[in-house]
């Protein structure tokens, strides 16, 4: 697997003095000059990932409507519309990529007129390449950070787990063959449908899957559809256009443009609400998106992921979720399954997060015994990997597993435990409800002393 991209988009290994961005970016160069275009082609083209021009800003309206563009290099007098207009124009209708002006005259005026229609920043003519190269490696940093820094904070208010890590731990034949099926699908443009129950690890596989596509160095985006109000959700996904409804003071992306290039993951698909099923399922089928109150439809490059706990055939059957978007998404299927399907995983989950939490907590890890390991074994974890992941937190907490798991593992006695099995976790669970107090703990079994300290002794207690 590739090194952990989580939270932190790894820079491309071809890093320039102009930045780690510039050879992953789409320019499009809009002005009527052909020496211009030339020069801007030559300079651009070897450095980034793909430049575009036009002649003027009909074609790039053209051009635009098919594709995304990262940043917009646009001419401001030119023949017909200039710059500045168009610009203005376009931002009306819903449009909101970087943009860089290039103007001949050196007034003021233009400048300040440039910025409020949305420029980025402007470079006077006439200019040398490192100066567009550094006007556009700025732009992209900014961009870059607003988009993370956006995602962050989306993150947090709607993700109780603190940092996901993009890797599935375990070594059993179940996890393993869900390890391969990602390593399948990855590379591919397919959307996945994960499922799984509730804390099984079904936003690591799909930062797994963004991990291991060539997407990697482009944003990961997690949605959970069922924490935003149906009434936020179009303008949330989609973004919108300035005065789209009341509050609208200003445009704003949806999460769909922050995932440009990138990966959306759209977590609880089940509870996504009926009306945006259909405008889901024409993105899927146009890729292109229109932001509430926005007159045009802006292309997005993106990879969609997809996950639910429910059972969306059922939800399908009983038309809570449209079949069309159904047989859409479900082109593959990654299931996640139970932790008590994999009991084999426990140990290994159990130790890799004991060093994990006690590295980040600064605290010495909590050692667990035979006895507890078997304990841990053969419960059956409810909450699957995320329960695991707290139990052990709380172990490190209290500096011993907390007492009632004891308990709630001897209520769930298996029918093929042998009787010294279940004599063996009875006495543990009595020492864990008396701190571990030897004296008290026989007292209370009704064994002397030495019986507690012999059988302590042979499990390693
Ligand atoms: N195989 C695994 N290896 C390492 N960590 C895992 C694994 N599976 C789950 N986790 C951890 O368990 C916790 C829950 O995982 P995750 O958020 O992916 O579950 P989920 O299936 O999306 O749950 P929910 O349905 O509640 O959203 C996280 O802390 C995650 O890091
Ligand atoms: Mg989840």
């Amino acid at each position: 697997m590739r090194p952990q991209t989580a939270r932190k988009q790894p820079a491309p290994n071809n890093t320039t003095e102009f930045g780690p961005w510039l050879a992953q970016a789409s320019i499009l160069a809009v002005d009527d000059e052909l020496g211009m275009r030339n020069f801007l082609e030559r300079t651009l083209g070897p450095r980034c990932k793909h430049i575009a021009t036009a002649a003027d800003t009909e074609e790039a309206a053209r051009i635009l409507d098919e594709h995304h563009f990262d940043v917009l290099i646009l001419d401001n007098i030119m023949p017909g519309k200039n710059g500045v207009e168009w610009l203005s124009e376009q931002r009306a209708v819903g449009f909101f990529g970087d943009v860089i002006l290039i103007t001949a005259y050196a007034d003021l005026e233009t400048a300040i007129q440039a910025l409020r229609a949305g420029a980025a920043d402007f470079v006077l003519k006439p200019f040398r390449s490192n100066q567009m190269l550094n006007a556009i490696a700025r732009c992209l940093d900014r961009g870059r950070l607003q988009r993370e820094n956006y995602v962050l904070r989306y993150e947090l208010k709607s993700s109780s787990d603190q940092r996901l890590s993009d890797k599935l731990i375990g070594e059993s034949e179940a996890i393993r063959r869900v390890r391969d099926d990602i390593a399948r699908v990855a590379p591919l443009p397919t959307s996945v449908l994960i499922t799984g129950e509730s804390g099984s690890g079904k936003e690591v596989a799909a930062r797994s899957v963004h991990a291991l596509s060539d997407r990697n160095d482009k944003p990961f985006v997690p949605v959970n559809c069922a924490a935003i109000p149906a009434d936020m959700i179009e303008s949330e996904l989609f973004g919108h256009v300035k005065g789209a409804f009341t509050g609208a003071q200003a445009s704003r992306d949806g999460l769909f443009m922050h995932a440009q290039g990138g990966t959306l993951f759209l977590d609880e698909i089940g509870e996504l609400p009926t009306p945006m099923q259909s405008k889901l399922l024409r993105v899927l089928e146009d890729r292109r998106v229109r932001p509430v109150g926005a007159e045009r439809e802006i292309p997005v490059d993106l990879r969609l992921l997809f996950a639910t706990n429910a059972d969306l055939g059922e939800h399908v059957e009983s038309g809570r979720f449209r079949a069309d978007l159904y047989f859409r998404i479900n082109v593959m299927q990654i299931d996640l399954p139970p932790l008590r399907d994999r009991r084999d995983d426990v140990h290994e989950l159990a130790t890799l997060f004991m060093h994990q939490l006690s590295q980040q907590f600064g605290t010495p890890a909590v050692p667990i015994s035979a006895e507890e390991r078997a304990l841990l074994e053969r419960y059956d974890w409810p909450g699957n990997v995320r329960e695991l992941r707290n139990l052990v937190e709380r172990t490190l907490i209290l500096g011993r597993l907390p007492d009632e798991f004891g308990r709630d593992i001897s209520m769930a006695a298996g029918p093929e435990e042998s009787l010294a099995d279940i004599e063996r976790r009875h006495i543990l669970a009595v020492l864990r409800e008396v701190n571990g107090n030897r004296a008290e703990a026989a007292r209370r079994l009704g064994v002397s002393r030495k019986t507690i300290d012999r059988k302590c002794a042979r499990w390693n207690i």
